[in-house]
């Protein structure tokens, strides 16, 4: 393998501890009522999809911001467990750790979530200066701080400048949450390649469908980017620059156990397989059989065992 290949995906964003409490019925407000069971979990979008890139054999780091405590030694346990490279971590001397109470409700699917995210700076650019780029093959950024990733991956639109195209870092983006701010990072596309909008997104932007959401939506992207919808149960769209909308239909658990961080899945398995070399069609394949069989177990463990035997028929 070339040493390109070899490189790790560094995906910038949130961590925050998620105390996950499973029930069989949603509770009705203001009732006092037992969970079927109870856990801590490391969380946060870019820290779920460090987890599944490395269960899926994917060497990762993860890059944002924590501040020393109980909370943290948890969370930088588990990055180790999972082989997470975290030398980029931003330890703030200000703020506490994002914590969010989770409550997964198999009997529906749903997935609720109440983030307490309030004082912890985020990452910046000074931050992300200090990163050795040659570590990287491809970074992605969980849309946050806009202003400032922007001015991120603006440092790695030079740093790409400067080698031959083989050699370049591919830049992804995910626009999860409907935050005005968060829209900025829509027209990158002579750097960002692959833009990952959420259907909350594409709802907000009054779109029914992913497919409706990307021809609704392709106009915000620089020409040359794939902008990548997943819509649960629907599966995922992507369109690219030939202008063809490419589909995969989803891959329903037997049961559906756990929805929370399906989209993390579905993200890293679709950069998994681009960052392998794996088609567009491939990659949506991929990523709704790896985030569709997560939602069939608690937690990520799982995704390990059950795909590393399968990647190379992607
Ligand atoms: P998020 O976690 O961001 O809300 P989505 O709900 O869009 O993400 O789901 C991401 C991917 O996870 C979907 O494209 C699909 O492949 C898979 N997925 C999510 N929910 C289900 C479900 N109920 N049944 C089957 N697959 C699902
Ligand atoms: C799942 C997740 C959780 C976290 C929440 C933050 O996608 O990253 O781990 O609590 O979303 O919005």
């Amino acid at each position: 393998m070339d040493e390109h290949k070899k490189k790790k995906i560094l995906c910038v964003g949130l961590v925050c501890l998620d105390i996950i409490n499973v029930v069989d019925k949603y509770p009705e407000e203001d009732t006092d009522t037992r969970c079927l069971s109870q856990r801590w979990q490391r969380g946060g979008n870019a820290s779920n999809s460090c987890t599944v890139l490395s269960l899926l054999g994917a060497p990762s780091a993860f890059m944002g911001s924590l501040s020393a405590g109980p909370v943290a030694d948890f969370i930088m346990a588990d990055f180790s467990q999972r082989a997470v490279d975290v030398s980029a971590v931003v330890w703030q001397v200000s703020g506490q750790t994002p914590c969010a109470c989770c409550v997964v409700c198999p009997s529906s699917g749903s997935r609720t979530v109440v983030l307490s995210d309030t004082n912890l700076p985020d990452v910046t650019k000074e931050d992300f200066s200090k990163v050795d780029l040659h570590q990287f093959k491809w970074i992605h950024w969980e849309g946050r701080n806009a202003e400032e990733q922007v001015k991120m991956i603006q440092q790695v639109a030079m740093y790409n400048s400067t080698l031959p195209p083989q050699q370049r870092i591919t830049v992804s983006v995910e626009i999860e949450k409907t935050r005005e701010p968060l829209y900025q990072l829509f027209p990158h596309g002579d750097v960002v390649r692959f833009v990952f909008v959420s259907k909350d997104v594409a709802r907000h932007f009054g779109f029914l469908t992913a497919e409706a959401a990307l021809k609704g939506l392709y106009s915000r992207v620089k020409k040359g980017a794939v902008l990548i919808c997943a819509w649960a149960e629907k599966g995922a769209d992507a369109l690219g620059p030939d202008g063809l909308i490419v589909h995969s239909d989803a891959f329903p658990p037997e049961t559906l156990v756990d929805t929370l961080g399906a989209g993390d899945t579905f993200n890293a398995a679709v950069i998994y397989t681009l960052s392998n070399g794996g088609s567009l069609e491939n990659a949506l394949t991929f990523g709704c059989r790896v985030a569709g069989r997560k939602c069939g177990f608690h937690g990520y463990d799982s995704i390990g065992e059950k795909f590393t035997d399968n990647q190379v028929k992607n």
